[in-house]
């Protein structure tokens, strides 16, 4: 009997990952996606694909990560999401490692800060840490506790504050 192995590759996000990421990012977050206050910012501007990854299963896109340019506050950083892993590839470290790649590459870049809204329980593990409350003014409302961030320069946290837009 033949049986198939799973064969996870990790990319760098090019134009022919658009259709599988667009489904992906349906299938999680439904149609009220738009709505979100970090999609107001992923709106003004577009991503980096240098800093966005996909993960394949035998070739098909599975999983998706991407990265944004912002100013938040007085920081130079980048904005992480969507992110998100078909339900059938769930629980396998996939999420984890897509933010890992993608919090290292920003680092490389010279990002001051990786941000992101999302649940604290998932993403304090892998090395971000609360925005003070209420500190960033997003396009949009947002849950002040979910707010969170990679420093990676000094003084990130005092820099923190005021609005977050795209940046150039
Ligand atoms: C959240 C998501 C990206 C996680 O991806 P994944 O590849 O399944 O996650 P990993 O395998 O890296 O990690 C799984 C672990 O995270 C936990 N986890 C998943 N979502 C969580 C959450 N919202 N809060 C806390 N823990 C969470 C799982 O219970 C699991 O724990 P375990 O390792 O103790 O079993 C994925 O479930 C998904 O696409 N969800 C829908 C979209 C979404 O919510 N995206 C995040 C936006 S902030």
């Amino acid at each position: 009997m033949f049986m198939k192995k799973h064969d996870l590759v990790y990319l760098t996000e090019d134009a022919s990952h658009d259709a599988a990421i667009e489904i992906i990012n349906e299938e999680a977050f439904g149609p009220g996606r738009f709505a979100r206050a970090a999609a107001r910012i992923r709106e003004q501007g577009p991503h980096d694909l240098s800093l966005s990854f996909v993960c394949t299963d035998d070739g098909e896109t599975i999983a998706s990560v991407r990265m944004t340019p912002v100013l938040a506050g007085s920081i130079k950083g980048h904005l992480l999401g969507p992110l998100a892993v078909r339900p059938s590839h769930k629980n396998r470290g996939i999420g984890r490692e897509l933010v890992r790649i993608a919090v290292e590459a920003a680092r490389r870049k010279g990002s001051e800060c990786v941000i992101l809204v999302g649940d604290p329980p998932y993403y304090q593990p892998l090395g971000f840490e609360k925005v003070a409350y209420g500190a960033l003014t997003f396009p949009g409302p947002v849950d002040p506790n979910r707010v969170l961030v990679v420093p990676m320069a000094d003084n990130v946290h005092a820099g923190l504050k005021g609005d977050i837009h795209w940046r150039e």
